[in-house]
Parts: structure tokens; sequence; C-alpha cells
């Protein structure tokens, strides 16, 4: 599993999304709680950021129709969606973030 370094945690705002690209995937970098997540951008829905849906606790809710996802676990918690989003695991060295997308967790 490759780790692949895509912020410093200096950088991320707790309860702000950043967008990121790892080997052409899009992942939503979310730090909230303490702890730092990685989820694909794409809402499993339809073709929209989640990075740009609000934060609350240990979910991000997608702007366009609601649905709230689960960071840990990439589950909606709600209707329209019904399919997870993926979630990749993150480290954290020092100041960097590191995550891989080569295998979902
Ligand atoms: S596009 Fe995300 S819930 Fe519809």
């Amino acid at each position: 599993m490759a780790f692949v370094k895509v912020a410093a945690l200096s950088e991320l705002e707790e309860g702000t999304p950043k967008r990121v690209e790892l080997d052409g995937t899009p992942v939503s970098l979310v730090r909230t709680d303490g702890e730092v997540f990685a989820i694909n951008d794409i809402c499993s829905h339809a073709n929209v950021s989640l990075s740009e849906g609000e934060v609350d606790d240990c979910s991000i809710e997608c702007w366009l129709h609601g649905s709230s996802f689960d960071l840990r676990t990439g589950k909606p918690s709600g209707l329209p969606a019904t399919r997870p989003v993926p979630v990749y695991p993150v480290k954290i060295q020092g100041d960097d973030v590191l995550v891989s997308v080569t295998q979902e967790s």
C-alpha cells in the first residue's frame, strides 16, 4: 500500500475539507475531531464534489441533495445516496499527511 504525501497537517483547517488529487483520484481531506480522514471527493449519487459540502463531526454532507457520508466508512446515512463513497487510509508523519488510494479501507 503506497502512502503519498498530499498535504501539510498545518494547512488543514478543522472542519474545512480540502480537495487533492492522488494518482488521478479526487480525494477530500477532512480534519475533524482531532483526526484526518480521506474520502473520495465524488458523491455516490451524482458527480458532485463532496469537499464543497459541510462537515459535521465525523460526517460530510453533500451540498446538492443533502446525503451525509460517514468519514470513517463512507456509508451514507440517508437518501438519496444509497451507495458508499470509498474512504482511504491516512497516516500522519510530523506535519505530513499521507494517503494511500491503492487500497480502499
Ligand atoms: S449529488 Fe450528492 S446527494 Fe445527490
